[in-house]
């Protein structure tokens, strides 16, 4: 098959994990005779500085002949006082909207071989099997007005909602439950906000649609609690923009890391951006120290959401899989007894294992 990717390493360590994303790619592509095909683009910090703008035109236009697109992450110190609008971050915001991808699957597992990398409890973290439906292209990160008045003496920002943007969001999110454990958890602030009670409305109108699935909503304080408590109580949490990202930074305590959650960015007709749900990492950033595996884990991700190719997804988990259960790690992972490798040998090692998997069982 051919597919043409795009990608956006950004900043940070966003360059290094793409280029693990990128490698794994090219081993897939040549162990099942495809053809991928590459078209690097700027965005965010580093668009800024080549380009004068964190999304420029030609990123926008490569992306929306993509089949596929694959972004490392933006942002950085080095931007951070800039304005609003030219921010390394308005470039991601700008191309999930341009893009019209609403809806961002954040799956996330406990790995058997990471149990003990968390620092909560293992019998807590045992079963973790969820799948956080963050709304992506509105509520609070997109409505207007968002400004400074009065000369700085007032500050707005806004979380709006359609009616129709709800909708999609939680269909994606009752389609996402049914192929899954048929649980679906909404979470909200229906208690303070108006968004929420229209949000609980239509999930409540949606679910006539879905008798299979059992719905709860929950209070997203409250959800933040048992996220950490009893986290194998959820199977798909669907929740507004920015209370998804919240909970997924949180939940990705439950695999060990940050550096360990992939996102699929969709909308419905199949294209897809795929983005670790993990940032720059300025901190460790140039010291080849990222951990690849949220990457490749998104790689995964696009190979089944936006490819089909269901076999060369579940080859790449099962690689990432081995190589943990070899107790290979980078240092954001901490594994007694584990052999800690770089981020570049640590996706050699998923690349070894990916060639030596027998794809004809
Ligand atoms: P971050 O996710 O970059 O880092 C948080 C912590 O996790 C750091 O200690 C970092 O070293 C660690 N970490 C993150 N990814 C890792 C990986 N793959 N391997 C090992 N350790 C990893 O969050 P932050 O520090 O709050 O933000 C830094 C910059 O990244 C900011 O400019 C922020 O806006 C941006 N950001 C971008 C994205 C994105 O592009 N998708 C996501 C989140 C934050
Ligand atoms: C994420 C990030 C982004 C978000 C930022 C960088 C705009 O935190 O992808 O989780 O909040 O969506
Ligand atoms: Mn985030």
């Amino acid at each position: 098959m051919k597919k043409h990717i795009v990608l956006l390493p950004g900043d940070g360590i966003g360059p290094e994990v793409a280029r693990a994303a990128k490698r794994v790619l090219e081993a897939i592509a040549e162990q099942h005779q495809h053809t991928f095909t590459f078209e690097t683009h700027n965005i965010g910090g580093s668009a800024i500085d080549q380009d004068g703008t964190p999304l420029p035109e030609d990123t926008i236009e490569a992306c929306h002949k993509a089949d596929a697109v694959f972004l490392g992450a933006v942002g950085g110190p080095k931007w951070d006082d800039l304005p609003g609008h030219m921010r390394p971050e308005k470039g991601l915001l700008g191309i999930r909207k341009q893009l019209g991808l609403f809806a961002n699957l954040r799956p996330v597992k406990a790995f058997q071989q990471l149990l003990h990398a968390s620092p909560l409890k293992t019998e807590v973290v045992t079963g973790s099997d969820l799948l956080i439906v963050r709304e992506l292209t509105g509520g609070l990160y997109f409505g207007e007005p968002s400004e400074r008045r009065n000369n700085g003496a007032e500050v707005v920002d806004t979380l709006a909602y359609s009616r129709h943007e709800i909708e999609r969001i939680v269909e994606q999110a009752f389609q996402s439950a049914r192929l899954r454990r048929n649980h679906l958890t909404s979470v909200d602030k229906a208690n303070v906000l108006e968004s929420s009670r229209m949000w609980r409305e239509i999930v409540e109108e949606k679910k006539q649609e879905y008798p299979e699935v059992t719905v709860e909503h929950m209070l997203v304080d409250a959800a933040a609690m048992k996220l950490v408590t009893n986290p194998s109580y959820f199977d798909v949490i669907v929740t507004e923009n920015m209370f998804g990202d919240i909970l997924s930074d949180e939940a990705s305590v439950l695999t060990g890391s940050l550096g360990m959650l992939p996102s699929a960015s969709i909308r419905k007709d199949g294209l897809g951006l795929y983005e670790p749900v993990h940032g720059s990492a300025p901190d460790i950033a140039g010291q080849n120290k990222a951990n690849p595996l949220a990457s490749i884990l998104s790689v995964a991700m696009m190979l089944k959401h936006s490819f089909k190719m269901e076999e060369e997804a579940e080859q790449v988990e099962k690689a990432v899989q081995d190589v943990l259960a070899a107790r290979y790690h980078t240092a954001d992972l901490n594994i007694n007894g584990g052999i800690p490798v770089s981020g570049s040998e640590l996706a050699n090692k998923v690349i070894e294992q990916l060639s030596t998997s027998d794809t004809t069982e």
